[in-house]
């Protein structure tokens, strides 16, 4: 069944602090990367309790393994149904009891029970200035479009793809130059603006907490 939302207005409480994340990856993981060296500085407010993958031998599970993280596969093609590797995601990742749940570069759409058991609690980083360019291949299909500026959204997914409400964004120029490469220079340079702005928003609703009114993502407490 796939996920709708309970209510027009949700609001999340700051938990106690550190903020329990965990981050699903099914690549070379530096955005969790930037995560775990944020978590280094206890002012951050966070901590990684697990690393969840889809995939075996990629580098972000090795990286998780380098700084003492647990960490956990669910590969698609072991479960006979969709629905039981959601399930199976689902539990796994419930027993580390997250406040918060990252996703990314997780290349996989969650199902509904995820999405149900962490409403309003999962944070995915998209390389593309949604909702334009939504998908696996947003760089790509931004540059085919010939848009002269891209960049990354970071998001809370609901049951779409790349739809939920927006929490930040940033920009990124495209040149003459990208559109020889096919865009693996441009895909680095919205990288290194994706990996702050998905730091920085993970923080704040670590440490504020957040609320949901429809399409907007605000901090529970205000800003002073
Ligand atoms: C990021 O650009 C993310 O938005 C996209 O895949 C990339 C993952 O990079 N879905 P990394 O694995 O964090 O290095």
């Amino acid at each position: 069944m796939a996920y709708a939302p309970t209510a027009p207005h949700l609001d999340f409480a700051a938990p106690p602090s550190p903020a329990r994340l965990v981050v699903l990856v099914s690549g070379s993981g530096t955005n969790l990367q930037a995560l775990i060296d944020a978590c280094a500085d206890p002012a951050y407010g966070a901590t990684i309790v697990a690393v969840g993958a889809d995939r075996d031998g990629i580098a972000g599970l090795e990286r998780a393994a380098k700084a003492g993280i647990p960490t956990y596969v669910h590969r698609v093609k072991d479960f006979p149904e969709r629905t039981e590797w959601d399930a199976a995601l689902t539990g796994t990742t419930a027993a580390y009891a997250p406040d918060l749940v990252v996703t990314a570069g997780f290349m996989k759409i969650l199902g509904g029970g995820f999405m149900r058991r962490f409403e309003g609690r999962i944070i995915n980083t998209h390389p593309a200035l949604l909702p334009s360019f939504p998908g696996a291949h947003g760089v790509r299909d931004a540059l085919a479009y010939g848009v002269k500026v891209t960049g990354c959204t970071v998001h809370l997914v609901d049951d779409g793809v790349d739809t939920g409400p927006i929490i930040a964004q940033g920009v990124v120029e495209v040149t003459d130059a990208d559109h020889e490469d096919g865009g693996d220079a441009l895909h680095e340079r919205i990288k290194s603006v994706e990996r702050t702005l998905l730091v920085d928003a993970v923080g704040r609703l670590a440490r504020e907490g957040h609320s949901v009114h429809g399409r907007r993502v605000l901090p529970l407490t205000p800003h002073q």
